[in-house]
């Protein structure tokens, strides 16, 4: 069986990527999970944004974003600007956990070499990770999302020249948990404005 790092190297688009991920067998979550959430959007879009993982409905539907938080996601997405057809959505997982519970770290390595060729083959500008656990895997830190929020990073890949202007904001279900952050949030996402029409 190949690893994970070696079947994403080998996907040359999203299409192969997908059926390389499909086809792992390293990441018990599949054998729970009802369908593959691979991406939404536009693939050619300025702007990724990298969520978690599937919840239920994502789960049901095969499209990230899907449920109550992705109705929060869309009007954040829509605060920048933009909408589903100018922005592209994915999750550090591709399979929901059961039950909603916290992917572990294990699960998260398993799977982590498959968003990164995900976001070198979008190759965004601006990459927005979207929740701690997002934040926290793709900036390769153990820093939570309270100081991580709001800042530029530069994010790096293997194999991309060229480094990506990163901001991790909060995810909607927190906010949808803790509306007094929301203040906040709209404070990263007009940042996250400003540079994307620069
Ligand atoms: N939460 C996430 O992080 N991703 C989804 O796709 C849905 C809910």
């Amino acid at each position: 069986m190949s690893d994970s790092r070696s079947l994403a190297a080998r996907a040359g688009n999203l299409e192969e990527l997908k059926a390389a991920i499909a086809a792992f067998e390293g990441c018990s979550l599949k054998a729970t999970a009802t369908n593959l959430v691979f991406g939404d959007g536009n693939p050619s879009a300025r702007i990724m944004f990298v969520g978690e993982a599937p919840g239920a409905d994502e789960d049901r539907l095969g499209k990230p974003f899907v449920g109550v938080s992705g109705q929060l996601l869309d009007r954040m997405i829509g605060c920048i600007g933009l909408d589903r057809g100018s922005a592209y959505i994915t999750n550090i997982l591709p399979w929901r956990p059961p039950g909603n519970r916290q992917p572990t770290a294990s699960e998260i390595a398993a799977c982590l070499p498959f968003v990164e060729r995900h976001i070198e083959l979008v190759n965004p500008t601006i990459l927005v990770l979207v929740g701690g656990t997002s934040a926290k895997a793709l900036l390769a830190t153990s820093e939570g999302i309270m100081k991580l929020r709001g800042r530029w990073f530069m994010y790096r890949s293997s194999s991309r020249a060229q480094p990506i202007e990163t901001m991790a904001i909060f995810h909607p279900a927190f906010l949808l948990r803790s509306p007094a952050q929301k203040r906040e949030a709209w404070r990263d996402l007009i940042a996250i404005k400003s540079k994307y029409h620069k």
